[in-house]
């Protein structure tokens, strides 16, 4: 199974180019079948990738896209890392491991056959083309210990892509990462444990980095791809950094709470001063965004005064 892995991740490097490459050089550069080649990169196409193939040609990637160098992200950190080219989730396989895991501990993978999003969504996560990574958490003090971290995370996300000279980004309360006003990361934090004893957490984190018009097409909302930045970073640059970045913010949000975070949410905030909706079931409020208090509530004026409001179903939208 991971030789078979090897051979695709060969061919995928090999396709990563501006020009066609035959069938035949494919076959010849990696001591194989031609019939071995196109079972390859059929098998590419089913877990998402988007190939060309012209007749008389050959095949190249529709885009460029960047694998992670295992042995580079496992030496660049003292927490585990479990990396893997498939898996379901992710943050599945965190949780399920929870018992044995320490806090740090990250969970990286090149294609998820089920990756998770919020609200009951399925996250798509074609192999190779976007950064899927969850980190385990450990709260000695229960799950009320969780309130505001979210929104930690978020504000990491911003230091870690600031830090790799991407520009242009800002948070969606909660915990969206937007790209010049598009969305281009999601996290997803999921508990096991109780509520004032030790509570397992995995935070898992998607970011796209080469989206193809085939997968872009099929997303409700829009989003935007690290390949439309300036400064492109390389995928085990940004999971190293991410990790790193992380691990800070958890630790220092454990010492200080939110509060340590406030500035930097208010810096990112996408949304504070404009007026917007909260869609809280079916029920919509509209009002003017006031940003967010001590505990990672956002705050809304209406015609009521300002209030706060929390909960994972509330979604945020401007104002018609
Ligand atoms: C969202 O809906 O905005 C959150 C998406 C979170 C996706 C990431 S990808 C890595 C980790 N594993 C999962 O199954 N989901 C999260």
């Amino acid at each position: 199974m991971v030789e078979q892995w090897q051979r695709k991740r060969d061919i995928l490097i090999a396709l990563d180019s501006e020009k066609f490459v035959s069938g035949e050089t494919l076959a010849s550069q990696l001591g194989i079948s031609r019939m071995a080649i196109s079972k390859h990169i059929s098998a590419l196409e089913e877990y998402g990738v988007d190939v060309f193939s012209v007749k008389g040609k050959g095949y190249k990637l529709a885009n460029s896209l960047s694998l992670i160098d295992e042995i580079r992200l496992k030496n660049a950190f003292a927490q585990r890392c479990f990396y893997y080219d498939e898996i379901p989730s992710t943050n599945a396989f965190l949780l399920k491991h929870c018992e044995d895991l320490s806090s740090g501990d990250i969970c990286v993978a090149e294609y998820q056959s089920a990756g998770r999003g919020r609200r009951g969504r399925t996250w798509v996560s074609p192999y190779g083309c976007h950064l899927y990574s969850s980190m385990y958490w450990n709260l000695s003090q229960g799950m009320a210990q969780a309130t505001g971290l979210s929104l930690v995370v978020a504000c990491s996300l911003v230091s870690a892509l600031n830090d790799l000279s991407i520009q242009g980004l800002g948070v969606k309360w909660p915990n969206d990462i937007y790209l010049d006003n598009k969305k281009l990361a999601g996290v997803l934090v999921e508990m096991n444990g109780q509520a004032d004893t030790e509570c397992h957490l995995v935070i898992g984190i998607g970011i796209n980095m080469s989206m193809s018009k085939t997968q872009g097409d099929k997303i409700e909302q829009p989003w935007s791809d690290l390949s439309q930045s300036d400064s492109v970073p390389n995928k085990t640059d940004l999971a190293i950094r991410l990790q790193a970045q992380l691990y800070a913010d958890l630790t220092l949000f454990e010492e200080q709470g939110l509060s340590a975070f406030l500035t930097r949410w208010k810096q990112a905030d996408i949304f504070d001063g404009k007026n917007v909706r909260l869609m809280i079931g079916e029920t919509c409020i509209d009002g003017v965004c006031q940003g967010i208090n001590k505990t990672g509530a956002i705050l809304l004026k209406t015609d009521k005064g300002v209030e706060s409001y929390v909960g994972g179903e509330i979604s945020l939208r401007s104002a018609k």
